[in-house]
């Protein structure tokens, strides 16, 4: 695995690949602190192409709350390793004064999209994050980037601005790995502990119990379902506060009053012990 830090390298070598027709690049953007979640879409993208990128930069444009950022997990070495033993060809790892140097005044925002549901608790995200993604996109030139289906807003947002801005890159989604319990894999879970992991089961409990009543009952009016979600959280008990619970369009993310089966995104978020988890599943 090749380790590489400057843009103008990784730009260099983007360049090269993307004139050579036997060569389909697939990148895998993350902010470090790797776990079983990113070790599937490393595992997705040697299945997709014949040359794997994964990036490793914690995106401070991104971060609203500059404490997040700072209480934000870092193990590059341990990164570095796991994708060595995972066969990544290329790891890049750009610093954050290369990538936003004084004077950095442009950005990527897929409007009201990124303003709504999550981007209301954290206001600024998906700027940060649409513009980390588009410049990863410029520098690394891939053919198809791979994305977790757990962070289902985000993967609904870069589809769109790849729409919008036709960018020569594919988006390929990710089933959301989760630990036996249910639980869905972040790297958030290391600030909790056993006791509130315990209780964070309540967001994949709700999107479970939704699926139930779709399925085997034929619910689908979604202030019936929305109701289910709630109280499945909000009976978590002391320490668990629920951000949003949303059933919403896969396209639009506009709030939908039926599910429509093949359309329909359930989108959860609480705040446990003082961590903002999310977790979405798709109907
Ligand atoms: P990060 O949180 O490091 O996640 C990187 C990728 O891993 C994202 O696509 C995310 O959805 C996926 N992922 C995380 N946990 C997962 C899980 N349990 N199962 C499946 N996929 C999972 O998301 C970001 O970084 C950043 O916003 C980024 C896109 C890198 C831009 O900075």
């Amino acid at each position: 695995m090749e380790v590489v830090n400057s843009i103008e390298d990784m730009c260099e070598l983007g360049r090269l690949w993307k004139s050579d027709p036997e060569t389909t690049v697939v990148c895998v953007p993350t902010m470090g602190a790797l776990h079983r979640g990113h070790g599937r879409l490393i595992t997705r993208a040697h299945e997709l192409g014949n040359l794997v990128v994964v990036t490793n930069f914690a995106n401070p444009l991104q971060f609203d709350r500059p404490e997040d950022l700072k209480a934000y997990p870092r193990t590059p070495a341990e990164d570095r390793a796991v994708c060595e033993k995972m066969n990544v060809h290329y790891y890049f790892e750009p610093s954050a004064e290369a990538m936003f140097p004084p004077g950095f005044l442009t950005t990527a925002n897929v409007a009201h999209l990124g303003t709504r549901i999550e981007g209301e608790v954290r206001p600024g995200h998906y700027r940060g994050v649409c513009t980390v993604v588009l410049k990863l996109f410029n520098i690394v030139q891939p053919d198809v980037a791979v994305f977790g289906r757990k962070d289902a807003q985000q993967l609904v947002i870069v589809r769109h601005m790849v729409r919008d801005l036709n960018l020569a890159v594919r988006i390929e989604g990710v089933p959301t790995v989760r630990e036996k319990s249910g639980l869905a894999i972040s790297s958030r879970n290391g600030r909790l502990t056993e006791e509130q992991k315990t209780k964070a089961l309540c967001l994949s409990r709700a999107l479970k119990r939704v699926h139930f009543l779709v399925k085997k009952q034929g619910i689908t009016h979604s202030g019936e379902l929305l109701q289910a979600m709630r109280s499945a959280i909000n009976s978590a008990g002391e320490d668990v506060t629920m951000d949003y619970a949303r059933i919403v369009s896969g396209y639009s993310l506009e709030d939908l009053s039926h599910v429509e089966r093949g359309n329909t995104l359930l989108l959860v978020a609480a705040t446990v012990g003082g961590v903002h988890l999310v977790d979405s599943s798709r109907l």
